[in-house]
């Protein structure tokens, strides 16, 4: 895993963690993500990926990964092999490995866009692809960079910063991995504070957490909303991930810990702290919160997606500089 120093570094380089970034790198991306903004809103079309092939390989559920990614491309003037669920309509379904798929379809495309249920698979796609990048679009639990870009492109866009924030992040901190890089991308700064809310067992893991702790970052673990400090700059509401349970029966006693009603906003948010959710929701944010104006997760965030996408495929394909 390369690290990204400066804009040249960018090309060529597989995406899998949020590790690889500096700040002048997500600066650097961010620049670029202002400009394709304007690209994607201009009725003109690009051609800026014109010629490239990029494979979107989803062996889990995605709508807005998945579909960000396909417009991203397609708004720069590229193409996408897609495919969804591999292990029904692919060769996966006959046995073969994720190393062969993975060199079966660099042959095909110019960059590799793949989501896996197991940590770690993105790190070994990246090993089997000798000549196209990788983009991990979720690894299980471990990590979900591209999540995180968009995140912190919103974060960015709202405060002006990325540093001397103080965010809360609730849900399940265990399993989710857009929490994972999201805490990874603002511990590359040195003064941000994270509110941590979650059930007792869905907190970080205890070795993710004085990793963190030992990084830019300041981490409080937090029992309940009454201990939300006012004014912060962003709450990131998170699901509890059903998937990730043996037994149901576990999920269904921790699923509703934590909702956000605009009675919660009301007495704990300040005026201009913004609602985030990398969604999909299932009742941890009620639709009655949707209209608020800090409510922005069905509104930029998802934007933001396409946007960030869009930059991270020029730069890594080294069209842009
Ligand atoms: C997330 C994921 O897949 O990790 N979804 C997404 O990409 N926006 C979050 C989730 O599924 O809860």
């Amino acid at each position: 895993m390369q690290l990204i120093k400066t804009t040249k570094d960018f090309a060529g380089t597989d995406i899998l963690s949020l590790q690889q970034f500096t700040p002048q790198s997500l600066k650097k991306l961010f620049s670029v993500t202002a400009k394709m903004k304007i690209i994607a809103k201009s009725a003109k079309p690009s051609d800026i990926l014109k010629g490239n092939i990029v494979t979107l390989i989803f062996y889990e559920p995605s709508s807005r990964t998945f579909g960000s990614f396909a417009a991203a491309v397609k708004q720069l003037g590229g193409q996408t092999i897609e495919i969804q669920n591999p292990q029904q309509f692919s060769s996966v379904a006959k046995g073969e490995t994720l190393t062969d798929t993975i060199k079966v379809f660099e042959a095909y495309s110019d960059a590799i866009v793949i989501r896996h249920p197991e940590i770690g698979a993105a790190q070994k796609a990246a090993e089997a692809a000798f000549f196209v990048p990788i983009i991990n679009a979720g690894d299980g639990v471990g990590e979900h960079p591209t999540q995180a870009l968009l995140d912190l492109f919103t974060i960015y866009e709202h405060t002006g910063t990325l540093d001397g924030l103080t965010g809360v992040v609730a849900g399940d901190l265990l399993n989710g991995r857009t929490v994972h890089s999201l805490i990874r991308g603002l511990s590359l700064y040195s003064r941000n504070t994270l509110y941590l809310l979650s059930p007792g067992r869905l907190r970080l893991t205890r070795a993710d957490f004085s990793l963190f702790a030992k990084s830019g970052v300041k981490l409080v673990e937090i029992a309940g909303e009454k201990d939300i400090p006012k004014d912060a700059d962003f709450w990131y509401w998170t699901r509890v991930q059903k998937e990730r349970f043996g037994d149901i029966a576990e999920y269904e006693k921790v699923k509703d810990s934590f909702i956000v009603t605009p009675k919660t906003l009301a007495d704990y948010a300040g005026r201009k702290t913004i609602l985030m959710h990398p969604l999909p929701r299932i009742g941890e944010i009620t639709a009655a919160v949707d209209n608020d104006v800090r409510a922005v997760y069905l509104r930029s965030q998802i934007r933001n997606g396409m946007y960030v996408r869009m930059a991270l495929l020029a730069l890594i394909l080294g069209k842009i500089h």
